[in-house]
């Protein structure tokens, strides 16, 4: 039988090589490798620093830490996301806010944000809108609402590397940007990353400093802050900086493949496909979700048809036990609610042949059409 996977990180030969160079040659940390995956970086999406960290998590959460979030704030986001974007803000001490998503694209409501902050008596600091399956959010409106009502933006692009919206790279549009490299993403490294991005120089001197114990860079032996170990190692920034050269070309990929599967599954009146691409509005297709009534059903038959999917995400972050626990509960963000029972993720990434798109069509076809044989419509 086939099995197609969901997700597969692409090793070349090169990237080998240019981890090995890196251990034979350089530190483990803050080897040369970290400066120039930084500096290749933050040029890659057009802003003026980079620091890298250990993960996509410490990304946000230094970010918010170096914007002065803490104790008493609050922080808007979605709760149409990984639980990471939602643990940063609490691990600042600072609550999160969590605004509802339109189900046209899955990324937060401006308009409501805009009421959370007429709502809102100035404990509101700071905006996370999330770029969810690599489907940049509204910039344009984000940005004008945190200017009037003086709120920072960081934008969580943990799942959008080389996403554009209206002409300009995701991540160039907030006071700072976090992004991740874990196993699953558009790009990798070896293990665990992320990378913060900024043009502001006082943030990006924090956050580097913060990732690494505090470190005063310019006095030896002193440390500025209470810092955490939060560095990328020198072999993922040597491994990334080849990963990096690929992206463009890989989200190409993504983008046939997202525009093959958008042809065979257009027929199919059952599902609600992702939202579609514009100029002004590019995905870089981290994720192909659809959206069923009948999703677990549809996963239960394509996992048998060796078909891997998954769901993104099971649970809406204000449902997640910890978050019950502070107080919120069922019924508060419907569209989420909703979105977090019917979606579902189909195979995605750049290896994926046109065979498998077919086959993968094929099986959701056959499975509607059997349930309405059957006449088993719930
Ligand atoms: C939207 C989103 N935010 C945050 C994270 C956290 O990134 P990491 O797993 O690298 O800590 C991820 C990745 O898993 C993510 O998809």
């Amino acid at each position: 039988m086939k099995s197609i996977s969901l997700t597969r990180p692409i090793i070349e030969d090169e990237m080998v090589e240019a981890v090995t160079t890196a251990l034979k040659n350089e530190y483990f940390l803050r080897g040369k490798s970290v400066e120039l995956f930084e500096e290749e970086f933050a040029k890659y999406i057009g802003v003026k620093y980079a620091i890298a960290v250990n993960s996509g998590t410490s990304a946000l959460y230094l970010s918010l830490l170096a914007l002065g979030i803490g104790e008493g704030d609050k922080v808007l986001t979605t709760p149409a996301t990984f639980i990471a974007t939602a643990n940063a803000i609490v691990y600042t001490g600072a609550e999160p806010f969590f605004v509802d998503i339109t189900l046209d694209t899955y990324n937060i409501d401006t308009v409501k944000i805009k009421e959370k902050l007429e709502e809102d008596n100035g404990a509101i600091k700071a905006v996370i809108p999330v770029h969810l399956y690599g489907y940049p959010c509204d910039m344009g409106e984000i940005y004008k609402i945190a200017r009037e009502y003086d709120i920072k933006i960081v934008e969580d692009a943990c799942q959008a590397h080389g996403a554009i919206y209206k002409g300009k790279k995701v991540g160039a549009f907030g006071d700072t940007a976090a992004f991740s490299f874990y196993s699953t993403k558009n790009m990798v490294v070896a293990g665990d990353g992320g990378m913060v991005i900024t043009d502001e120089k006082e943030i990006a001197d924090k956050i580097s400093s913060l990732r690494d114990v505090g470190r005063d860079k310019d006095i030896q032996g002193v440390h500025k802050y209470i810092g955490y170990t939060s560095r990328m190692n020198t072999i993922n920034a040597a491994f990334g900086r080849v990963q990096l050269k690929y992206l463009d070309a890989w989200n190409q990929k993504r983008g046939e493949i997202a525009r093959r599967y958008m042809e065979e599954l257009e027929d199919i009146g059952d599902i609600i496909l992702p939202p579609e691409q514009s100029s002004q509005y590019i995905s870089v297709w981290h994720l192909f979700v659809i959206r069923t009534k009948h999703r677990d059903e549809l996963k239960k038959f394509l996992d048998k048809k060796g078909i891997q999917c998954g769901i993104h995400y099971q649970l809406p972050i204000h449902l997640q036990p910890p978050y019950l626990k502070m107080g919120y509960h069922e019924g508060m963000l419907p569209e989420s609610e909703k979105w977090a029972k019917e979606v579902l993720s189909i195979p995605m990434h750049p290896e994926l042949t046109d065979d498998e798109i077919e086959y993968v069509a094929f099986c959701i076809r056959e499975f509607f059409k059997n349930k309405k044989r059957k006449g088993k419509w719930m």
